[in-house]
């Protein structure tokens, strides 16, 4: 029998509810999708009153970048701060706020998780429909009162491919560490692989060329590059890295420049 959840997701279109429709219009010819009536039984994106999510067949459910409640907001306020693996992996530690560039920013967690705890980010994303949602996401974090400073001084979205943009980011202003967390190889048990990450599969398949873009970065980055990686995953191909810190199913890959 064929795995749903491996089968690769095309979207139908973007249902708006009426009062967004004007919005709805721009982002549809930005998407190159069309608008649709209503929602039916294929995947879609619908802009409505609670922001834009992304609905898959089923049996999937919504997906919306939320920063406030749900799992974020918690991962934000409990989740370990300056102690976490992902905060000591990129250097946060005797009070510095690295400026960062996220250079696979996906539904920006970790780029999120990050700024709440000082550095300046920069998140990059080349997927057109994963950007929207960040950036949808990103809009409404920014109407809460405690998130609205730091999301401002700290966090800017650079839509695109990071291959191109983070030369051009880093000249503008270097760059004291760049993140990547590109897509995992594909897991056997696909019952461990969250929702979240299912959908994004789905929806872009592997990021092939994770080898060339840590070359990029190695390049360019002043203090460190960092790696996101399951536990038991080789390297990405290149040097070996510097330091490793691994947690229960994740590691981070760390390369020091200087
Ligand atoms: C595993 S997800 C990242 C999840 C993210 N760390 C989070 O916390 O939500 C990988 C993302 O990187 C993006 N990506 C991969 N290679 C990229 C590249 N060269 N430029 C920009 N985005 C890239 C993919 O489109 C995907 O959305």
């Amino acid at each position: 029998m064929t795995d749903p959840v491996t089968l690769p997701l095309s979207l139908a279109g973007l249902y708006a509810d009426p009062q967004r429709l004007a919005e709805a219009r721009a982002l549809a010819e930005r998407l190159g999708l069309p608008l649709l009536a209503e929602v039916g039984d294929s995947a879609c994106l619908r802009l409505d009153q609670t922001g834009l999510a992304l609905l898959p067949a089923a049996p999937l459910g919504p997906l919306q970048v939320d920063f406030v409640a749900g799992q974020m907001g918690h991962r934000r306020r409990f989740g370990g701060g300056r102690g976490q693996a992902l905060a000591r992996a990129v250097g946060l530690k005797d009070g510095a706020n690295p400026q960062l560039i996220d250079a696979t920013a996906g539904l920006g967690k970790d780029g999120l998780v990050l700024a709440s705890l000082g550095c300046s980010v920069r998140l990059i994303e080349r997927s057109p429909i994963i950007a929207a949602l960040l950036a949808d996401g990103l809009q409404r974090a920014s109407l809460q009162p405690d998130l609205a400073d730091w999301l401002a001084r700290r966090v800017r979205l650079h839509p695109g491919d990071a291959l191109e943009l983070l030369p051009r980011l880093c000249a503008e202003q270097g760059a004291d560490v760049i993140y990547l967390d590109p897509m995992f190889p594909e897991r056997k048990k696909t019952a461990l692989v969250k929702k979240e990450m299912r959908l994004l599969r789905q929806l872009l398949g592997d990021d092939a060329d994770a080898n060339e873009l840590l070359a990029c970065a190695l390049g360019l980055a002043d203090r460190r590059v960092v790696v996101k990686r399951p536990r038991l995953a080789a390297p990405l191909a290149g040097p070996k890295p510097d330091l490793v810190l691994s947690g229960k199913s994740t590691r981070y890959d760390v390369y020091l420049r200087h």
